[in-house]
Parts: structure tokens; C-alpha cells; sequence
């Protein structure tokens, strides 16, 4: 026992040597662009069957497309090679093709600004997922959902102080987008002779219309604008849903309810990148999701945190005859994603996704200063929990009215100056309003500020240098 100790003592001390000189020449000779490998305790079980995925990954990773696209495993293939597929305005075969004349697409809420982080954190979350993982419906203590990450959700709560989880119940769905439905599902009376109505307040986040009638239940109905719905039924507020969104898409203002009935907090963006953190929310029914916090959209996973048990029952069995419960692989790579999260209580991740978008806004700030003809969202100050600081908010959106009488259709006045927003009344609002995405990649970013300096310089008639 001693002697084979010893044994891998030596020859550990040796490969080690060897592997370090290896990756000095590395180092000094071939670049070793991914920086800081590990290799001290080399005395690790030799990698067999993930080795292949592994060299695969980041090959494909590896390859630049110009800096202005990427490649993906599971991209299209070309002569056996990853094609690359490239930013917006990009193009060719390794998207060094700038299109001049593009406009800036500010439409979608794509959260790409976190890309960066990610790559800085390429080594921590990674993910191995072998030809085996959880094949069956069900984990070992027969729920479909990962206790570990449930854990995990409650931990980044806690240390971030933006919601009260203890003694709730939590449910994982696919995307926040699932859980919406489920909520008003869970939420509308189970009284046959009269459905439900569902509310929101303008300027609001389109799905909760599109979703509640799209379903065309008997047992709830969209009703529109909860201020018209006060004004109209201020006797008969028994049985509304209210969607309250803070802070809001696409806004950004801390929203609370305003008919005091049920409610369904969507706290999509209750994050410190885009708000300082007030207090734990506490609400009977909160929903909160992925793509705001770590930027991982394309994993579709948001969790409902609810206070009350039958509420809870409802949304589990909603979900388990949706779906019976959402992807094994996705609860895997969002543990993952989580546990780099909470990583130094948290700061690495919020003080890059503040910063970030600190930046935008200051920068969008500087140019609508300068503008007489459009104008954006006031910010308000307030004391941030979590950073322990009184911050302005930086919100995922630029909510821009156009100011002159005939502007009355924003959208079509920034589509003229190459800009590409959401128009008003996609959020049941005038279109004298657009709403910009300011958390795309900072291509996008750049190109809109570029676009958006253009056309403020233009106001007054001639082209002014600043
Ligand atoms: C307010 C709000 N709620 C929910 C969602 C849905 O997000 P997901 O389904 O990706 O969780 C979004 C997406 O933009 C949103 O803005
Ligand atoms: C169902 O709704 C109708 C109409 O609003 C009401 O008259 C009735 O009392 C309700 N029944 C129950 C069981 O709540
Ligand atoms: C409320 O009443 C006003 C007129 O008083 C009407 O224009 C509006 O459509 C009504 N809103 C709803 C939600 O019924
Ligand atoms: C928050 O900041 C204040 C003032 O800067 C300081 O006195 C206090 O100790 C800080 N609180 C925490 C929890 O760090
Ligand atoms: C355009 O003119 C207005 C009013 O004179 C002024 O406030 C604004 O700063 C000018 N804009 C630019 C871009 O020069």
C-alpha cells in the first residue's frame, strides 16, 4: 500500500514535471490563449470517454469566425468543418463581411451582453453530459425536479436578498414563458359560471395577452389595462389576476400592483445587472427566470417561487401534464451555471453585468442629452441591498418617445435613421413610444449608439460636428 503510494508519488512528481514543461513551451511557443490550466495535481484518473467531446468542444470553440460570429457543435457542418455563424451585419464564409448600410437591430431581448462573462468563466461551467445522463422520467426520489438546484435557486436568493424563499414551494418550468400560463391557470377560480379576469397595467410585456388567449379558457379572460378596469368596475374587483412586472418590460419601473387583488409577480429582471435591490420580495406567487440572470435564454428554465400550497399543487400538475416536468439536461447545465453564480457571493457575475450595463446607460444618457426630438425613461435612485450603495437603475430597455407632434409613429422615425426597436403598441402603449434592447452583444450595441448619435445629430437640420 505504502510502496504503490510512493510509486504514484514518483511518477506523479514526473508527469507533472514533464506536463509543466510542456506547457511552458506552450505558453511562450504556441499561445495558450485559454490561460491559467491547472496542472499541480495531475495525479487524476486518465480521462477516457469524455476526452473526445472534450477535444471536439474546443476545437470548435477555437475557431474565430473574424471575432464577429462563432461556431457551435451543433451548427450547420460545411466539408466537415463547423460553419460559422455570424453577428448581425456580418458576413461571408468567416464573417469578416461588415454590411455598411446595416441597420441596428434593437428589437429582441436576447441577453448576449453576458456572453463575455462566460467565456472569462470558460473552465468553471463547462458542462460533460455523458451518452447515459438521467435517461429516466423521474430523479431517485421520484419528482422531476433536481433538489441540488432547487437548493442552488434558494442560495442565490438569499445572496442576492430579491426574494423570500424560505418555507415557499418552488417549480421549475420551461422558460419563465411556461410558468406565466400556469400561474393564471393556478390563479383563476375554479367557478364554471365566470372565468377569471386577467390584467396588466401599460405599457406591458405582450405575452400575458397573446398566452391568455391563446389558451381560450373558460376560465380566464384577458381584460386589458388594469387603470381602464378600475375606472370601468370599481365595485367588482373579486376576481382579477393582475400581472405585475418589476421592474417592467419595458420600462423599467419598479411596478406594485394597482388592483390589490391576485397577483403574479414577474420579476424577469429583479436582478441587481438592471435594479438596485430594494428588499426580498415577498409575494404570494413570484416568477423569476434564466435568461435575465445568467443570459442563458436559449436554455429555457425560469422557477416559480409560491407561498401557498394548493397554488403550488395546481402549477406542478400544469406542468406535469404540459410536460411531465422540463429536460434533465437543462436542470444540469443550470446547476452549473449557478454554482458559478454564487461564486464569491455572487459578486464576479453582478458587478461584470452592472458594470456593463452602467456603461450603456451612461452612454445612451450622453446622447439623448444632446436630443430635443426623442427622449427616454427617467431613472430613479435608490439603495441597492446588494451592492450596499444607492445606484440608478440601468434597465434591459431604452423605453423612447418620440417628442414632436407629427413623430407619432416612433418606430418608423428610428427605422428611417436605421434603428430596428419594438413599436408601442406591441406593449398596448402609443407608437409614439419604441422600445430599444440595450442587452444584446456589444456589436449591437455599438452599432445602435453609433445609429442613435447619427440620428440625434441630424436634428436640427444640418449635420453638426460635436
Ligand atoms: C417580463 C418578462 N417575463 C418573462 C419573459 C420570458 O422569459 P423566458 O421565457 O426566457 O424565461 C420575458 C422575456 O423577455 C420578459 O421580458
Ligand atoms: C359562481 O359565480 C356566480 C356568478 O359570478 C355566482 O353567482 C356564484 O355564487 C358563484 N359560485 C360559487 C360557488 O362561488
Ligand atoms: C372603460 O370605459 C371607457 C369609457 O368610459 C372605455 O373607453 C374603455 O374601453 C373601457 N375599458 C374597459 C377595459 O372596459
Ligand atoms: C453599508 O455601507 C455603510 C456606509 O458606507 C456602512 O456603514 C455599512 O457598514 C455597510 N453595510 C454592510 C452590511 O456592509
Ligand atoms: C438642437 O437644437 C436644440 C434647441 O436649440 C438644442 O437644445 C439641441 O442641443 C440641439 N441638438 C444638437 C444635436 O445639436
Amino acid at each position: 500500500m505504502g510502496k504503490t503510494k510512493k510509486y504514484c508519488f514518483g511518477l506523479c512528481l514526473l508527469i507533472s514535471v514533464a506536463i509543466n514543461i510542456l506547457f511552458s513551451i506552450n505558453l511562450y511557443v504556441g499561445g495558450g490563449q485559454w490561460g491559467e490550466k491547472k496542472h499541480e495535481d495531475s495525479c487524476q484518473p486518465v480521462l477516457s470517454w469524455s476526452e473526445k467531446a472534450a477535444a471536439e468542444a474546443e476545437a470548435v470553440a477555437a475557431i474565430s469566425c473574424s471575432g464577429h460570429g462563432r461556431a457551435y457543435v451543433d451548427g450547420l457542418v460545411f466539408e466537415g468543418q463547423p460553419i460559422c455563424e455570424c453577428f448581425d451585419c456580418y458576413g461571408g464564409s468567416d464573417c469578416s463581411e461588415l454590411s455598411p448600410e446595416c441597420s441596428a437591430d434593437a428589437d429582441s431581448g436576447d441577453p448576449l451582453f453576458l456572453e463575455p462573462f462566460w467565456m472569462q468563466h470558460a473552465t468553471e461551467s463547462a458542462v460533460v453530459i455523458s451518452g447515459w445522463h438521467r435517461m429516466s422520467y423521474r430523479y431517485a426520489d421520484y419528482t422531476t425536479m433536481s433538489k441540488e438546484l432547487e437548493n442552488y435557486i434558494r442560495k442565490i436568493h438569499l445572496l442576492v436578498g430579491n426574494a423570500a424563499t424560505e418555507g415557499r414551494y418552488i417549480v421549475f418550468g420551461i422558460g419563465s414563458t411556461q410558468l406565466l400560463n400556469a400561474a393564471v391557470y393556478a390563479l383563476s377560480s375554479e367557478n364554471s359560471s365566470s372565468s377569471s379576469n386577467v390584467l396588466a397595467s401599460i405599457p406591458f410585456y405582450p405575452m400575458y395577452k397573446a398566452q391568455t388567449a391563446f389558451f381560450n379558457s373558460e376560465s380566464f379572460e384577458f381584460e386589458g389595462d388594469t387603470y381602464s378596469w378600475q375606472s370601468n368596475n370599481s365595485k367588482n374587483n373579486e376576481d382579477v389576476i393582475e400581472f405585475v412586472t418589476s421592474p417592467n418590460n419595458p420600462d423599467g419601473e419598479l411596478k406594485k400592483s394597482v388592483l390589490g387583488g391576485k397577483t403574479i409577480y414577474d420579476h424577469a429582471y429583479y436582478w441587481p445587472h438592471f435594479t438596485p435591490i430594494t428588499g426580498p420580495s415577498d409575494h404570494d406567487l413570484m416568477i423569476f427566470t434564466l435568461s435575465k440572470l445568467t443570459g442563458h435564454a436559449g436554455t429555457r428554465f425560469g422557477w416559480a417561487v409560491i407561498k401557498d400550497k394548493d397554488v403550488y399543487e395546481k402549477v406542478l400538475n400544469y406542468i406535469s401534464i404540459a410536460d411531465l416536468g422540463i429536460s434533465k439536461d437543462t436542470q444540469l447545465r443550470v446547476l452549473k451555471l449557478l454554482k458559478v453564480a454564487v461564486e464569491g457571493d455572487g459578486k464576479p457575475l453582478f458587478e461584470f453585468a452592472y458594470n456593463t450595463m452602467r456603461e450603456r446607460w451612461d452612454r445612451l444618457t450622453s446622447v439623448f442629452s444632446k436630443s430635443t426630438r426623442f427622449s427616454i425613461q427617467k431613472r430613479h435612485p435608490l439603495h441597492c441591498n446588494f451592492f450596499n450603495e444607492t445606484r440608478l437603475a440601468s434597465p434591459a430597455y431604452a423605453w423612447v418617445k418620440c417628442e414632436r407632434e407629427e413623430d407619432d409613429d416612433c418606430g418608423a422615425v428610428l427605422e428611417a435613421g436605421k434603428i430596428i426597436g419594438r413599436i408601442g403598441s406591441t406593449f398596448s402603449a402609443k407608437d409614439r413610444y419604441t422600445r430599444l434592447s440595450l442587452i444584446k452583444s456589444k456589436y449591437d450595441f455599438e452599432l445602435l449608439l453609433q445609429r442613435l448619435t447619427e440620428l440625434v445629430l441630424r436634428e436640427n437640420g444640418s449635420i453638426q460636428t460635436m
